[in-house]
């Protein structure tokens, strides 16, 4: 093959300029924030579906192969997508514990999106590394972790309890597991909520650990471990000649949005020499509101912390704290020599890619700093207050109503429930709300019937769009 000259290749090079011309983007930028103004201008009319309830196959059908479709303008694919997707800003979107981002975060991720600095070592992205610092030092002395605190921003909660439970496996396994695994058929045993997020359950298989190793705590009526029924799982666990490391707790289950004693874990952990993990995926965000943040009473005595950004701190995903009360056991959690880009030994804080899975990585601390320099952090409570108190005021009104009933009284935004009838009805009902496409609601499986599940994380939402829904469900038969 025959070289290019210097000038064919500088011809070739303003060839390729043209697509990063800085008047073509600024056009089409324009042209974009006026669809997203008026996505989110139909997403607040009530009359509108949440989602276009289209089927998958017809979906596929409509967006062709990337190659061999006609070119087309950005703008033009990007309405498609606003017109097809599941608006989360929708007041009727109360199916997920997704959020519904201040829009203030899409000028955010443009930037981010166009700098594309990775957070992997300071002089690849200074800001976003020593904003992710910023960040994790928030979120550590809102848990309300001393000095000697360390963290990570990473990609969502499941590699998040990877994470915390790798920390978690180096420090309490006998030897060097990082680096001979888990030698002598230690038989490692973590105790985990029967509530917990199957993340947890996951982490311990892809640990080494075996799925075996993971055993569930029966919880009670209100869905808290049950400390009884842990000890006497320890007990038992100690007689079968394994060794218990670790207890996974919940701040705010999946199901059902449930607390743990935390404080009584703690306890318990600490007489017996065991590591804590909090899973505060979806009820973190309360530790930054006065009204609720004792539900997580005891969360500064855990050993390691998962909490989510992407849930009720309003962020758009993925942005997820792992929080470590003692630093050192994330710096050695991951323990590698790659002098192509870290440091030898001790890693500098600035150099977060040796405390996380990720090389490459986002600038994950960046809207959330920016929502709390710009919102502030009381904006931020007010939201975690107004969907706690939203779900109470749900509560009392499925509570006034003879063909409905409450699971348990919510202590977050989680409020599951059904109309009175066979676990046929619910599922036959669910269907019909979320193809009416008024609401888009879930349903779960607790206490041996299925429940209907509602996740109320925006703002938007109001008691009286709640009790649309009721009355939806009460009067359509399905
Ligand atoms: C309690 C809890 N933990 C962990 C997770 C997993 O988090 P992610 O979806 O960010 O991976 C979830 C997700 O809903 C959760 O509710």
């Amino acid at each position: 093959m025959k070289d290019l000259s210097a000038g064919d290749l500088d011809r070739r090079s303003a060839r390729l300029a043209a697509a990063y011309d800085p008047e073509r983007f600024a056009r089409e930028s324009a042209t974009v924030t006026k669809l997203v103004h008026d996505h989110l201008e139909r997403a607040a009319d009530r009359d509108r579906p949440v989602w276009p309830a289209t089927e998958p196959d017809e979906l596929y059908e409509r967006w062709p192969d990337p190659e061999s479709a006609p070119p087309a303008e950005a703008h033009e694919l990007l309405a498609e997508v606003l017109a097809d997707s599941t608006s989360q800003h929708h007041p009727g979107f109360i199916g997920q514990q997704l959020s519904a981002p201040p829009p203030v975060v899409g000028p955010v991720a443009m930037v981010s999106a166009i700098l594309n600095n990775s957070v992997a070592i300071y002089e690849g992205a200074p800001v976003a590394t020593v904003l992710e610092r910023r960040v994790v030092s928030w979120m550590a002395r809102k848990i309300g972790y001393g000095e000697g605190a360390g963290g990570a921003l990473t990609s969502g909660g499941t590699l998040g309890a990877l994470t915390a439970l790798l920390a978690m496996r180096q420090a309490k396994s006998s030897g060097d597991a990082w680096r001979d695994g888990l030698a002598g058929g230690e038989r490692l045993t973590v105790f985990v909520s029967d509530q917990a997020h199957y993340c947890n359950g996951r982490a311990c298989a892809v640990l080494g650990l075996g799925e075996r190793a993971v055993i569930p705590v029966p919880t009670d009526r209100t869905f808290r471990m049950r400390l009884e029924s842990l000890r006497e799982l320890q007990r038992k666990a100690l007689d079968e000649g394994r060794r218990p490391v670790a207890v996974v707790a919940n701040a705010g289950s999946t199901a059902t949005g449930s607390h743990d004693d935390l404080f009584a874990l703690a306890d318990f952990c600490g007489e017996h020499g065991l590591w804590l993990h909090v899973d505060a995926a979806h009820g973190g965000g309360a530790l930054v509101s006065s009204r609720y943040a004792s539900l997580l009473r005891g969360i500064e005595r855990a050993d390691s912390v998962v909490w989510d950004a992407h849930k009720m701190l309003l962020m758009p995903n993925l942005c997820t704290g792992i929080l470590v009360r003692e630093a050192r056991h994330l710096s050695v959690a991951f323990r590698q020599d790659a002098a192509y880009l870290l440091a030898e030994g001790e890693a500098p804080w600035y150099q977060p890619a040796a405390r996380n899975f990720e090389t490459t990585k986002p600038a994950m601390a960046l809207p959330l700093y920016v929502v709390l320099r710009t919102l502030g952090a009381g904006y931020v409570a007010d939201c975690v207050d107004y969907a706690y108190d939203l779900a109470r005021a749900f509560a009392r009104e499925i509570e006034e109503r003879d063909d409905f009933e409450l699971l348990v009284e919510p202590e977050s935004n989680i409020v599951c429930f059904r109309r009175r009838g066979p676990d046929d009805l619910q599922v036959a009902l669910r269907e019909g709300v979320n193809r009416r496409g008024r609401f888009f609601i879930m349903k779960t499986m607790l206490r041996g019937a299925v429940w209907l599940r509602v996740v109320l994380m925006n703002p938007a939402t109001r008691i009286g769009d709640l009790r649309d829904l009721l009355a939806e469900l009460a009067d359509n038969e399905p």
